[in-house]
């Protein structure tokens, strides 16, 4: 059964097998990558850019990306923010070219025009020439040429920007389940500790999968599961807002006996006795949170709590087969100095080289290696059944179901139409117990 999909989008078929399949194409085609970038990043989503901790103060800036385009966001004299894309109405020269600071304007290197923190053109040097001579037209209107401006909007301190103009509400596109998680972790003001950045070599979106996927995380990760942070056994499981689009993961701790239990006896790489930590202050933290959470928000946050590092990860597509991750580690403003130390430390677990995180980059990177040739082939996404929804298990693919019904109804790739069905009573089912 060939899925209908809306004129223009690029000709491929989604599998018939509904929502258990992924073709490797959409990890692969440039045409798509370009779709993306128009119906997702500049369509009717929030896209996350920043923490208000990391620019506090008036005239702060950051710059980062939407998608693939560049953009700035900043607080103006007064502290409000504003956001546009990062990029000189002259002729197009990235304008802040510094990743964050503070300034109370934006002046481009190139030719120097200079813009307000509310985007504003207010400086062109030359502009009625020298002596009378050249300079631009009498009738080039100044205000006609602000950068292009997005809209902004906060939750609990957490900054997203959009495209568009008929985005829902940022709180209705959270959606009451993903900001009741939100609510847990940013429950009181934040202190940024640091940053890491790294390269993938591999589509974003099969990192959108691995963070959404908690069948992996006790089977990939050794780490995990040798020192018990995080056990398929565990209790816990998985919520997704009505749509699918977002989820938040959570284990929540047993006891030891119960935990290994099901690993005892099975071939299960991950379960090993023969290793401890030399040094077992990296897990001594103190009692904060119940387990390990893992959030999502469509298309490019996560937000992390694993024992007691804090992070917000940013995911930049670079192309069809790179990518860019981004963590910004956190603490709160009222930890004290050993809880910022405790903070850092475990910040080993992830990032780039964490005990744990380095493996998931290598998971995206296996699968782009080997899917290479075979566009017209899937990847099967099955466990847990084949429909979206909560899941009180942690050996479930929903979420990762939900990300791709979203990405479908976006793209305009077609859903089924007993999917399409089965999706509209779940989501009014989960509308009504949300
Ligand atoms: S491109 Fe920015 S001033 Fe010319
Ligand atoms: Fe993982």
């Amino acid at each position: 059964m060939a899925i209908t999909v809306e004129a223009g989008a690029p000709a491929f078929s989604w599998p018939a097998e509904s929502m258990t399949r992924v073709p490797y194409q959409v990890f692969l085609d440039p045409t798509i990558y370009e779709r993306e970038q128009e119906r997702l990043f500049r369509g009717p989503i929030w896209s996350y850019v920043a923490l208000e901790a990391e620019i506090p103060k008036p005239q702060d800036f950051k710059a980062t990306f939407v998608g693939d385009t560049p953009i700035v966001v900043n607080r103006d004299k007064d502290g409000v923010l504003h956001a546009f894309i990062n990029r000189c109405a002259h002729r197009g020269a990235l304008l802040c070219r510094e990743l964050n600071g503070n300034r109370p304007r934006h002046t481009c290197v190139y030719h120097q025009w200079t813009y307000d923190l509310k985007g504003n053109l207010v400086g062109i040097p030359f502009k009625n020439g020298i002596g009378g001579a050249a300079g631009l037209p009498r009738d080039f209107d100044q205000s006609q040429h602000s950068l292009q401006k997005l809209r902004v909007a906060t939750y609990r301190g957490l900054i997203f920007v959009s495209f568009s103009q008929n985005v829902e509400s940022l709180d209705d596109y959270l959606g009451p389940a993903m900001r009741a998680h939100l609510d847990v972790i940013f429950n009181r003001p934040v202190q940024v500790l640091g940053h890491t950045r790294q390269f993938v070599s591999a589509n974003w979106k099969l990192y959108a999968e691995n963070v959404r996927d908690p069948y992996h995380a006790s089977l990939l990760h050794l780490f995990h599961m040798t020192f018990g942070m995080y056990r398929s056994s565990q209790s816990g499981g998985i919520k997704l807002d009505a749509r699918g689009r977002h989820s938040a993961l959570q284990s929540i701790r047993r006891n030891d006996a119960d935990e290994v239990a099901a690993y005892k006896g099975t071939e299960i790489r991950s379960y090993q006795t023969k290793y401890t930590l030399s040094d077992p202050s990296l897990l001594q933290g103190r009692p904060e949170f119940p387990g390990l959470s893992i959030q999502t928000i469509f298309p490019s946050l996560v937000v992390q709590q694993i024992q007691n590092t804090l992070a917000v990860r940013h995911l930049l597509p670079r192309g069809t087969e790179r990518f860019e991750l981004i963590f910004t580690f956190f603490g709160y403003a009222d930890d004290d100095a050993e809880m910022q130390a405790i903070r850092r430390k475990q910040a080993n677990l992830v990032g780039p080289a964490g005990l744990v995180s380095m493996e998931d980059g290598h998971a995206a990177e296996i699968v782009q290696q080997a899917i290479i040739r075979d566009k017209d082939m899937s990847s099967l996404v099955a466990m847990g059944g084949h429909d979206v929804g909560d899941e009180e298990s942690l050996v479930t693919e929903t979420g990762i179901r939900g990300f791709w019904r979203y990405y479908r109804e976006l793209m305009g790739y077609g859903i089924p139409a007993d999917v399409a069905r089965e999706e509209q009573v779940w989501t009014r089912a989960s509308a009504v117990s949300q």
